[in-house]
């Protein structure tokens, strides 16, 4: 069982990695596998609807988003951390994740997600709703918490305070791994759900 969680600050230990740590330690208690990716202080471009990910296989830039798609693939759930900037996910996570979601086209069915947004003061359930929506247009359950995942902090470390938000943010986590388990179990026992041939109108007008 394994778990990919990308974290989109810049600061290399920032209050996202030391939420994330928190995590980290159920995980290994629990025998989950943790892939780390930091994407804040990379270059990482966003999406300019070229269409090259329709006709080919992964993104048209050849960055880190293609082989963290193989990672995601390979990944039974996803946490996604990221520092509010201005009201909203940092630039780079959300270029990375427009990509990620967009140029990839396996099977995200049942992945659990799991999203968190760290700010000083303000700005973090819409930061939350942001990052889950990468989730429920993916079929993908979420694991919740004790409350909307959030974590106080303004400089590096401040989070250590923040008691609320990291025993969330335990919780979280040993509510993903029950999730990923049972999900496992029931792949095995009942199989995924029946699919469709998805219809995708412009809200009334069919695709050509
Ligand atoms: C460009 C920028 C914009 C920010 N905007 C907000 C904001 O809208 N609301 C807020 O509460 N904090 C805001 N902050 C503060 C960060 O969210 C906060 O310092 C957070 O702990 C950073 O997380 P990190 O240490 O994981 O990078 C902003 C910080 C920066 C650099």
């Amino acid at each position: 069982m394994k778990v990919l969680i990308i974290n989109g600050s810049p600061r290399l230990n920032g209050n996202s990695s030391i939420l994330i740590n928190e995590m980290k330690a159920i995980f290994s208690k629990e025998n989950v596998e943790v892939d780390v990716y930091q994407v804040g202080n990379k270059t990482i471009r966003g999406c300019m609807a070229c269409g090259y990910c329709y006709e080919h296989e992964g993104c048209v830039f050849k960055d880190d988003v293609n082989d963290l798609a193989k990672r995601f693939e390979a990944s039974d759930g996803l946490v996604v951390v990221s520092p509010v900037y201005y009201g909203s996910a940092n630039g780079t996570i959300i270029s990375l994740l427009d990509r990620l979601f967009y140029s990839s086209h396996f099977d995200k069915r049942f992945k659990v997600g799991a999203a968190f947004a760290i700010a000083r003061r303000s700005g973090t359930t819409a930061t939350f709703d942001e990052l889950n929506k990468y989730f429920t247009i993916n079929q993908m359950p979420i694991a919740s918490g004790r409350y909307w995942n959030n974590g106080y902090g303004r400089e590096q470390g401040q989070i250590s305070q923040d008691e609320e938000g990291l025993q969330n943010a335990r919780i979280v986590a040993r509510n993903m791994v029950f999730l990923m388990r049972a999900i496992k179990d029931a792949k095995e026992k009942y199989g995924l759900p029946e699919t469709e041939q998805i219809t995708f109108t412009h809200f009334i007008k069919k695709e050509a």
